[in-house]
């Protein structure tokens, strides 16, 4: 039997989905890559707060890759996965997946490395705080 077109999806559920919208096009009419990657900062950045317990920013973008165009009405999926933290940055892991709409059909379409650092209040880093004392969620497994 042929795998199900699902079958490498990340597990767990996406940290963000959205469907992409006429607004989101370039030009050329497909979906702007631009906005594929501010997804793609939002849902790292929400999954940094979570392990920092609090206020984060980007400060790299280590890889980026598109691999497949998204098209207007596509269902976008961002998974994101912490794969390393230091004493005060995180390097998260951040998969774009689409669904076609009206069918089952997945694939991966972008797939990156994106690095944040907490801060405190004077905008400085912030050492993160030790795993036990962060928030859950259920979008991400942290490192
Ligand atoms: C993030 C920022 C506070 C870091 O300041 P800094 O003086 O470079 O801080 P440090 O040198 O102490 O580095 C802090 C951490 O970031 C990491 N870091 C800094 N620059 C990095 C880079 N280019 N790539 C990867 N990691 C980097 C350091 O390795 C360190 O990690 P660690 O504590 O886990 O070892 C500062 O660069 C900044 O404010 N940048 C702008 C952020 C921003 O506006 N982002 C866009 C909107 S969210």
């Amino acid at each position: 039997m042929p795998p199900s077109p699902s079958s490498n999806l990340p597990p767990g559920v996406p940290t963000i989905r959205v469907v992409a919208m006429p607004t989101d096009t370039n030009p050329a009419g497909d979906v702007f890559g631009g906005w594929i990657v501010s997804q793609m900062d939002l849902a790292a950045g929400t999954t940094a707060a979570f392990r920092a317990n609090g206020r984060c920013v980007t400060v790299a973008i280590n890889s980026l890759v598109f691999l497949e165009p998204v098209v207007v009405g596509d269902e976008v999926s961002i998974y994101t996965k912490i794969i390393r933290t230091g004493r005060t940055s995180l390097t998260i892991h951040v998969e774009t997946w689409r669904r076609a709409r009206h069918t089952h059909i997945t694939s991966k379409v972008t797939e990156g490395e994106f690095i944040f650092v907490a801060l405190d209040d004077k905008r400085r880093p912030r050492a993160l705080p030790p795993l036990e004392d962060t928030l859950p969620s259920t979008s991400h497994e942290n490192a």
